[in-house]
């Protein structure tokens, strides 16, 4: 799937309106994400906090573990909008590079736009990923 600018602008607006539906009651802070694949599929995620606080997922695992039930395990891209142009915590990095590690990862503003391009080898690089890895 091309990531033109189009495509862009579509997963950052995606990443945006979700966002509403982000579970955050204790940190207030709502976080939006949209993860494309590589057959051209977006599964978006949100943050969803728990009363017992370490339970709580991030909007990018719940968009990656969305995409690998339903069988897509190859991305793109994600974008991701939090309150202020937050990029991805050091848990999501490591579980996007379990899938790919050459991705763009795409900052967004809550109003949807654009706001910072980057990759997953630019956020976690010298990732430790299946490829690193050797049984016996
Ligand atoms: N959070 C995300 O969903 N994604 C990130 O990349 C950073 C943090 C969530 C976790 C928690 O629910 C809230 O934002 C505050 O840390």
């Amino acid at each position: 799937m091309a990531l033109d600018q189009a495509t862009k602008l579509s997963l950052c607006r995606q990443a945006a309106d979700v966002r509403k539906f982000a579970y955050a009651p204790y940190s207030k802070y709502p976080v939006g994400a949209a993860l494309l694949t590589s057959t051209g599929k977006i599964f978006t995620g949100v943050n969803v906090e728990n009363i017992s606080y370490p339970n709580g997922v991030c909007a990018e695992r719940t968009a990656v573990f969305k995409a690998v039930s339903e069988g897509e395990k190859v991305f793109t891209a994600v974008a991701v909008v939090t309150p202020n142009g937050g990029t991805p915590c050091g848990a999501c990095r490591q579980v996007l590079a379990e899938f790919s590690q050459d991705m763009v990862v795409l900052i967004g503003s809550p109003k949807g736009e654009l706001i910072r391009e980057t990759t997953l080898e630019a956020l976690l690089p010298e990732s430790f990923d299946p490829g690193k890895f050797q049984l016996e």
